[in-house]
Formats: C-alpha cells, structure tokens, sequence
C-alpha cells in the first residue's frame, strides 16, 4: 500500500496499479540534494521571518543534513512507496525530528517545492555541461594550431570541391560548440529565478521573504508571477534544446569521423581507446564511439519533442501530466555530460593522416575555380563565360589523367590564348587555398588569426567564470 501522506480527504489505500503510475520516487530521487538544500533554504527564511519558530528551524537544519549524509552513505534507500522525493524526506525528516518536520511545508506547495528542485537541477547542469564544452573547444583550437597547414579537399555535396587545411575544418567545429556554450549560458541566465515561495499557484498569506530564499539558493531574483512559475517549464525545454542542437553537431563530426577513417579515405586514425573490434573479423577495427555519439541524438532530440508534447495545450497552472517533464531531462543531461567527456578524448587522441589528406587534394581539379577567378580578374571576362573555359581545361585534365594542377602552361594556352605565365603557379593547391584571404577563409594565415581570435575568447570566459 502507497503511503499517502499528501491526501486529508483520500481514506482509502489506493490501487496498487494507481500506485505504480503515480510514484515518481524511482526516477526523481535523484533530485534528493536540491530537495533538501531547496527545504534548508525555505526554513531558514520561514525562521528569519518569524512564522516558524528558529529552535524548529534548527531542528529542520541539522535533521536534513543527516538525511542527506543517511542518503550519500546508503543508510537511506530512496526505494520506499513515497509518492515522491518530496515526501520521501518530509517523511523521514519527521521521523528523525518529530513535530518541527512537519512544519516545513508551511508556505509552500509541492508545485513551487518542485519547480525549485528540477530548476535547480537544470541550472547545475547546465554549467557543467558548458565547462564541457570550453574543455572540448580548447581541445578543437590545439588541433586546429597544429593542422592549419595541413590541406584537404573541402566538400559540398561530399565531393571534393576546394582545397582548405584541417584546421580550418576544425575550427568549424570550434565555432559551432562555442555558440552551444552561449547557448547554454544565455539560457542559464534568463532561467536563474527562484520559484519558492509561490505555493500552490497564487502566492500565500504568509508573510514569506522570496529575495532571501532567492539569494540563499544562488538565484539572482525571484520568478515574478506565481501562476506562471508553477506552470513553467521553458528552462527544462530549454536544455533539452541546447543538448539536442550541440548533440545535432557532434552527430556530423563523428559523421566525417566515420568516413575519414574508412579504408577510402584514411585521413585520420582513432585512437584504439577509442575503436572496437569485430566479434567475427578479427582484422576490423570499428568506429563505434562517433557511431554511437551520431545514434544518441536520436534518443536527446526524442526527449525534447517528448516535453514538447507533455506541455502543449497544458492549461494553468500544475497538472500531473508535468510529472513527465523528469525523466527525459535526466537522460538527456547524463547522455550530454557523457558524450561531451568522450569527443574530447577522441579528437585529442586521433592521428590525423597528412599524406592522405594531402594526396586526395590531387584528385578532382580542386583548383578549377582559382583558373576561373584568374580569368575574370585578368581579362575582363564575365565570370559565366570563364567558368566554360575552365570546363574544357578539365576535360583536358581528365583526358591526360592528369590533376588540373598539373597541367603545363602549353596544356592550358591550347585551351585558351588568354592563360598567361602565373597561371602554373596560382592552380597549385597550396597556393590556390592560401589565396583563400578574406576574413575567415580558408588560408594558414586567416586559420590561425580564428585560432588566435578564439584562443583571447576562452581566456575571457576562465577570467568571467573566476
Ligand atoms: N511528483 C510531482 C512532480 O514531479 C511533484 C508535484 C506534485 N504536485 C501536486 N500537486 N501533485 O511533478
């Protein structure tokens, strides 16, 4: 039989199937630690503001600090038929304390009790996973500083297109998690309100203090209106946003993993901390940690259109319906922590393959458009009708066998008498990639001022964050 410690008004036992699908203990138990330093907080205040006497407020203090020490050192079992985490430690704190634990729950509800926890849980959370991104930026820029002269074919359409450095490529990456970062931290700016002291919906009589608790829990103010707070669950959807778009990003580097480490391409190695073998093979090395950082996104982008639908249509304020906000975060939070921990050692560890990389930029003429650039610039000519000059010179190229960097000045003026001397020189891939000058292209030089530029901006962030 379920306790039923929230109900005056329900005298019989509930149904045990009642039971199993209103319980939420087993899964928001984890938010034992917010729960209690949430109820610390709170009785504090009632203490300071008189509406509870300070020697029971003594009494809650230490009573909660043993539970949670009971908690951390296994002499509690958060596995009991509390209908929550909530209840779970009223229960106990009354059990260790007597009547004093049963004067916590003045001026507060399970509604703004909850909204405080899971916020608080999602603010932790999301600092974290933030660090975890600055760790992984910082390893990107140390890629990218050693590889900005190392060349590869640039792709659109996974075709070779032009040549561009490794490091430019990994700064790509860089700049796509340092955007989730801010993502992350906008988000944990606009969400740090507290919503004690709410209650059920509309505030309470009590005369409570919500800047104290506010303050007290490392919130910068409280929530302003009541109705909302307890209805609110944008933070949560929030997170769950930033981890699927951040996990939408280290699904297509683990992508470009998977292929560079094919047979085909070889352009970088995984390290064998970071590669399986087969179970029939034996010769295969498989790369099943991007593989299964590319499959988690399905499971974080679920949770998020999971919340997405609990929540719509959800009149105000608290419904039970909102119970089914948890278990999708958890999840999504510890598949976020996890997969973040494991890019960072991987693209520390991999062995980037120069000669590979280099060869294939002898393949598909990747210096085609600095010919048609050349022609424009030189003689004038529309850029449409130089792109067809170009066409034939790669036709000539394919007929040869030949790359159109390797073509002679001879080869190119029986195509057209308008390719001058320096033409030779401009296809070669190097130069036609470091010609790549404008602001944030492709050439070592503009590679290594994103490097640089990058680098002063993770510095400002250790200082802001000191
Ligand atoms: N276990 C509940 C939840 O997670 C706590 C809030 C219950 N409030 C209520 N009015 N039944 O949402």
């Amino acid at each position: 039989m379920s306790r039923k410690m929230a109900s005056a008004r329900i005298t019989t036992a509930s149904s045990e199937l009642l039971t199993q699908l209103n319980n939420s203990l087993p899964f928001d138990k984890v938010l034992y630690a917010e729960d209690i330093e949430g109820s610390r907080a709170h009785a504090y205040m009632l203490g300071e503001r008189g509406i509870i006497k300070k020697e029971d407020v003594a009494k809650i203090d230490s009573g909660l600090s043993e539970i949670k020490e009971k908690i951390e050192n296994g002499e509690i079992v958060l596995d009991g038929d509390d209908e929550d985490i909530h209840m779970a430690i009223e229960r106990h704190l009354t059990e260790l304390i007597g009547d004093a634990g049963k004067r916590m729950h003045t001026a507060r509800s399970r509604n703004d009790q909850v909204a405080l926890d899971f916020r608080m849980f999602v603010q932790r959370n999301g600092l974290t996973i933030a660090e975890l991104l600055l760790e992984n930026i910082k390893t990107f820029i140390d890629v990218a500083q050693k590889n900005a002269k190392v060349m590869l074919p640039g792709m659109t359409h996974l075709q070779h297109a032009q040549p561009i450095n490794f490091g430019f490529h990994m700064m790509a990456y860089a700049s796509m998690f340092k955007r989730d970062y801010e993502r992350f931290m906008s988000s944990y700016e606009r969400n740090n309100l507290s919503p004690i002291g709410c209650a059920a919906l509309a505030g309470t009589p009590h005369d409570v203090d919500r800047n104290l608790t506010a303050e007290k829990l490392g919130f910068d103010a409280p929530t302003l209106n009541c109705l909302d707070t307890v209805s609110d669950r944008d933070f949560a959807l929030e997170i769950l946003f930033n981890i699927s778009t951040m996990m939408m990003h280290m699904s297509r580097l683990s992508e470009e993993l998977i292929i560079w480490s094919t047979s085909e391409f070889g352009f970088v190695t995984l390290s064998d901390r970071h590669a399986t073998g087969s179970s029939i093979m034996p010769q295969k090395k498989n790369p099943d940690i991007p593989e299964l950082l590319r499959g988690k996104t399905g499971r974080v982008n679920g949770n998020l259109i999971s919340l997405l639908t609990v929540m719509k249509g959800l009149s105000l304020a608290y419904n039970k319906d909102m119970q089914e906000d948890k278990e999708g975060v958890f999840d999504s939070v510890r598949t976020a922590l996890l997969s973040l921990q494991v890019m960072n050692e991987m693209v520390a560890d991999m062995t980037v393959n120069v000669d590979k990389m280099e060869a294939a930029c002898m393949i598909g003429h990747l210096s085609a458009t600095d010919l048609a650039d050349y022609l424009v610039k030189e003689s004038g000519l529309p850029f449409r009708d130089a792109y067809h000059i170009v066409g034939n010179v790669v036709n000539l190229a394919e007929d040869k066998g030949l790359d159109i960097s390797e073509l002679s000045l001879e080869d190119l003026q029986s195509i057209d008498y308008r390719i001058g001397e320096g033409v030779v020189a401009l296809l070669d891939n190097r130069a036609s990639m470091n010609a790549r000058m404008s602001e944030g292209g492709t050439a070592t030089v503009r590679t290594l001022e994103q490097v640089e530029s990058l680098k002063v901006w993770l510095e400002s962030m250790k200082v802001n964050n000191e």
